[in-house]
């Protein structure tokens, strides 16, 4: 029986499609409890169906996380439920409105969005995380999704400053929770053709055409294959487990070793 994770509560953001989904059922496979929290309840209820349908446990939670308020309440309802709270995936991410959308296109409202929630959302969970974990004393972690749009100029221009803020905000939260033996990392995934994420920038495809896309997208990688909500789940779940009881502020790139070349 796989028990990485035994014994520890999570909080996964965005987990009723993608990357969040995955971590969440591979989180609850290794014997974690967790709260599945999207702005899509059904959504996250559809994750929770599948965890449960595997034996595991986890509670749907609906939140917006650029509201406070609702951040807030998600947190108290994993200590209600839990007791405590081990690990926070902060991994909500918004795409521009329209992919591809040059930089002048965007109107200070999409600005304003994108910085709320790829920014404001990973703020309020390292905030709110670091204030449960301090309270409880006994240390704790936190793993951001950024993206390689963070890392190199790739991806959207006020989406990859977004995702550029979240990485420092981790190795800042990093560097100044680290007394109190609280990690905070981060994933940087390539894109990801499979996941909501395409259809979410307005990008509307069928089966085949998106398994065309994941074709062309994993040609651009060294490796040579487009990068998966799985292979995400599997980095996260090894940040968040104790085997990395000594990483914390790095920004690992799930990305085929698209930026090493
Ligand atoms: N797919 C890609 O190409 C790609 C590449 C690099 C990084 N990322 C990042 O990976 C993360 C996960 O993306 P994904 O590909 O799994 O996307 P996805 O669209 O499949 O999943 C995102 C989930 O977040 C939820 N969500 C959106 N806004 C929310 C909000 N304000 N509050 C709460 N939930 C909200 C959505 O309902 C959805 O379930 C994001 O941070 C994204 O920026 C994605």
């Amino acid at each position: 029986m796989s028990t990485a994770l035994d014994g520890k509560s999570a909080v996964v953001t965005g987990a009723g499609s993608g990357v969040g989904r995955a971590s969440a059922v591979r989180f609850a496979q290794e014997g974690a409890r967790v709260i599945v929290a999207d702005i899509d309840l059904d959504q996250a209820k559809e994750t929770v169906r599948q965890i449960e349908g595997s034996g595991g446990t986890a509670v749907p939670v609906g939140v917006d996380v650029a509201d406070e308020e609702q951040v807030r309440v998600m947190f108290r309802t994993a200590v209600d439920w839990f007791n405590r709270l081990d690990i926070v995936f902060n991994n909500v991410g918004i795409p521009t409105p329209r992919l591809g959308m040059s930089f002048e296109d965007h109107t200070l409202e999409d600005f304003n969005r994108l910085v709320a929630v790829n920014l404001g959302g990973v703020f309020l969970g390292c905030k709110y995380a670091v204030l449960q974990f301090k309270s409880q004393g006994t240390g704790g972690v936190i793993l951001n999704t950024g993206s390689v749009a963070g890392l190199v100029a790739w991806g959207g221009s006020v989406y990859g400053a977004t995702k550029g803020g979240v990485l420092q905000l981790t190795r800042a939260v990093a560097i100044e929770a680290a007394p109190f033996d609280i990690r905070v990392n981060a994933i940087c995934p390539a894109a990801m053709p499979l996941t909501g994420f395409m259809a979410a920038g307005g990008l509307q495809v069928d089966d085949a055409q998106r398994a065309g896309i994941a074709g062309k997208v994993g040609e651009q990688h060294p490796l040579g294959r487009a990068i998966t909500a799985e292979d995400c789940a599997e980095a996260a779940l090894y940040l968040v487990s104790d085997a990395a009881r000594n990483i914390t502020g790095v920004a690992l790139p799930v990305d085929g070793g698209y930026v090493a070349r």
